[in-house]
């Protein structure tokens, strides 16, 4: 993953990016991703999970132009006036105790990209979506979409059968299920109270039900209202405790199931399908939370993340698991037609690991084999985005990567074609900047594939 260590060095709108190689002809719309952009503000260092967030595009047709912004949510230009933190655990005690009594955050929208009925919003997972303008990446204020009241998460999840966009956010000590239909109203889908204020990063929709894999990693709401200075501190690992399977069916949804398992965390689920009675669940294990506390390293000392499939059947409340790969990566994706429906590919952000630097690795779940692309020496990787191909084919289309090349000081978004991934990008669009390392971004197609 790109550095983390330095802020945007300029933000801007769009302008034309140098093209190394040749852009396909069938490759056109935009990139969104989102990511810390200010690691370092009033001079003080920021928690990148803290950190103020920055929205950089790529606009893709024949040609290419990159735009990098601020997210710059209500809050943060109240910082920018008064000139310091007033929002984080930097932030000045009574400032810290005022927030927390009143529940005040800023929405930092670092996190994800959510593309709705038109519009775009820059997501955090404890805040109120912010929505930007597609011409320049501005700013435009944060939404509650008409009805949320208290957060929305950021890994909202379309299911393309069904045209709809899945959300959940924590209102109090209820998790709130959102229906977001391409044509039509938000609405919520089901709400219902978390065992603990959990901390659930991410959650998975079937074309029949909604999951949620809640762990015993606990908010300790004294410390996260105090707003102590350690933030990862925030969170209790409690091993004491099991993983809670929440399985909701979307026709009856106030009839949910639970099986409580052994814990484990889920932070990315790459898909999630029916089988007969079954539910097949694909994503990266991991043994506790110890990853917070280095979100972009993975040093010997914390436990590897495992490519797993989760297998649950809620009619007979069995649960089962197993291994798929031994590749050590993270940021599963799939070709998104296939959300919610039986998919056979998955890629993935592969880690350095003592054969290869880091890069894209790919799974094939029927035949268990795999293959990457590592990166040359020093170029510093992110979450791959897949852009289908218009056809039914799962693994037509294309892979892109925002990468940072640490020697030349700049970032470059990869465009790989994803069949023949391995033999590296076919184009390199090229900022003249380094751009901070990003979490999570979305594609935005032009003409009939877009939503
Ligand atoms: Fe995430």
């Amino acid at each position: 993953m790109p550095s983390l260590n330095h802020n945007i060095k300029r933000t801007h709108s769009f302008e034309n990016l140098y093209v190394e190689g040749k852009i396909p002809e069938d490759l056109k719309g935009t990139l969104y991703r989102v990511g810390p952009g200010l690691v370092e503000r009033f001079g003080q260092s920021k928690h990148p999970f803290m950190a103020d967030g920055a929205i950089t595009a790529v606009r893709i047709n024949e040609s290419a132009q990159g735009a990098c912004k601020l997210v710059e949510s209500e809050a943060f230009l109240e910082e920018e006036r008064m000139g310091k933190t007033l929002y984080d655990p930097d932030a000045p005690l009574l400032r810290r105790l005022y927030n927390g009594v009143t529940r005040s955050i800023k929405n930092t929208g670092n996190t994800q990209v959510l593309h709705w009925q038109g519009e775009l919003y820059a997501l955090m997972e404890q805040g109120k979506p912010v929505r930007f303008s597609e011409s320049d990446l501005a700013t435009l204020g944060t939404d509650n979409l008409g009805i949320i009241e208290g957060s929305f998460s950021a890994h909202p999840h379309r299911v393309e059968q069904l045209k709809t966009t899945f959300n959940f956010g924590i209102n109090g000590n209820m998790i709130e299920v959102f229906a977001l239909p391409d044509n039509g109203n938000i609405k919520i889908l089901t709400r219902f109270k978390a065992p603990w204020i959990a901390l659930i990063h991410d959650f998975m929709v079937t074309k029949k039900h909604v999951l949620f894999f809640i762990d015993p990693a606990k908010v300790i709401i004294w410390r996260a209202m105090l707003g102590l200075k350690d933030f990862t501190k925030y969170f209790q690992w409690d091993q004491t405790e099991g993983t809670h399977i929440i399985v909701i069916p979307l026709n009856d949804p106030e009839s949910r199931t639970q099986i409580t398992v052994d814990p484990f965390r889920v932070w990315h689920f790459a898909n999630a399908y029916e089988q007969g009675d079954e539910i097949i669940i694909d994503a990266f294990r991991h043994k506790n939370i110890d990853v917070l506390t280095k979100p972009t390293q993975l040093d010997n000392d914390i436990p590897k993340p495992e490519l797993y499939r989760f297998t649950v059947n809620p009619k007979k409340k069995t649960f089962t698991d197993e291994t798929l790969s031994d590749v050590i990566a993270e940021f599963p994706i799939v070709n998104p037609n296939f959300i919610g429906k039986q998919h056979r590919y998955i890629w993935m952000q592969h880690y350095q690991d003592k054969n290869d630097n880091e890069g894209i690795a790919l799974h094939d779940t029927i035949t268990g084999h795999s293959k990457r692309w590592p990166a040359p020496e020093g170029h510093l990787c992110s979450e791959a985005i897949f852009v289908p191909k218009p056809n039914n084919k799962e693994e037509n289309g294309w892979l892109l990567q925002l990468i940072q090349d640490s020697k030349k000081e700049k970032s470059y978004l990869a465009v790989f074609d994803a069949v023949h991934f391995e033999d590296g990008p076919v184009a390199k669009l090229w900022f003249d900047q380094p751009i901070p390392a990003t979490f999570h971004g979305i594609f935005v197609p032009e003409g009939p594939y877009r939503t």
